[in-house]
């Protein structure tokens, strides 16, 4: 099994009947075929994978600036980065197969509570993005990376796109926030391991 694709163009039949996906899709094009960014189809988020997550953050978002006559590009990239953390914090049958080195053994009994994945991604993804993109992005995009977990990180977005990037990711991840029974794994506790 391989997880790469050159052809995500037609592999994302999910979205690509939708109005302006050209638009969006000719801004994050150089992302979606990079080798690490791809790579996020092996982590898993909540219910999907990171790939599918930051595309639907990313799409969703770059839609709503488009709206509001605000900056699609910093929308669309930042989107699409604001979970490009360096490492896999859950563990998935596929990762142990192809790229076990990408899993960080992540146990919240051997953490203080400010380490937990919840608190710390944000700011691990805003370095990761700079790392693998230092072309596409800028201070802005970054800054609505950092920022997408507030509130839960205190330090609110300065940007009004780093708002709609974090109103997006919290609308599509409301099946967790909506159980309280998974809200520890969305702040990064595994109960079970
Ligand atoms: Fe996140
Ligand atoms: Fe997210």
């Amino acid at each position: 099994m391989s997880y790469y694709n050159k052809d995500v163009y037609n592999e994302l039949d999910w979205l690509n009947k939708i109005s302006y996906f050209d638009d969006w899709y000719k801004i994050v094009e150089p992302i979606l075929l990079n080798d690490e960014f791809q790579r996020r189809r092996l982590f898993i988020h909540h219910e999907n994978s990171v790939w599918e997550h930051s595309i639907a953050v990313s799409f969703k978002s770059f839609l709503l600036a488009r709206f509001y006559h605000l900056n699609e590009r910093r929308a669309a990239i930042a989107g699409l980065l604001h979970d490009f953390y360096p490492y896999a914090w859950q563990s998935s049958p596929e990762l142990e197969k192809i790229d076990k080195g990408y899993l960080t053994r992540y146990y919240s009994k051997s953490k203080k509570i400010s380490d937990l994945h919840g608190f710390v991604h944000a700011k691990e993804a805003a370095l990761n993005a700079k790392k693998f993109f230092p072309d596409l992005v800028d201070d802005a995009i970054l800054s609505c990376i950092r920022t997408h977990m507030f509130p839960l990180n205190i330090c609110p977005p300065r940007y009004l796109e780093g708002w709609i990037i974090t109103f997006m990711d919290k609308k599509l991840s409301l099946n967790i926030l909506k159980d309280v029974k998974k809200l520890p794994k969305y702040v990064g506790i595994h109960l079970h391991n």
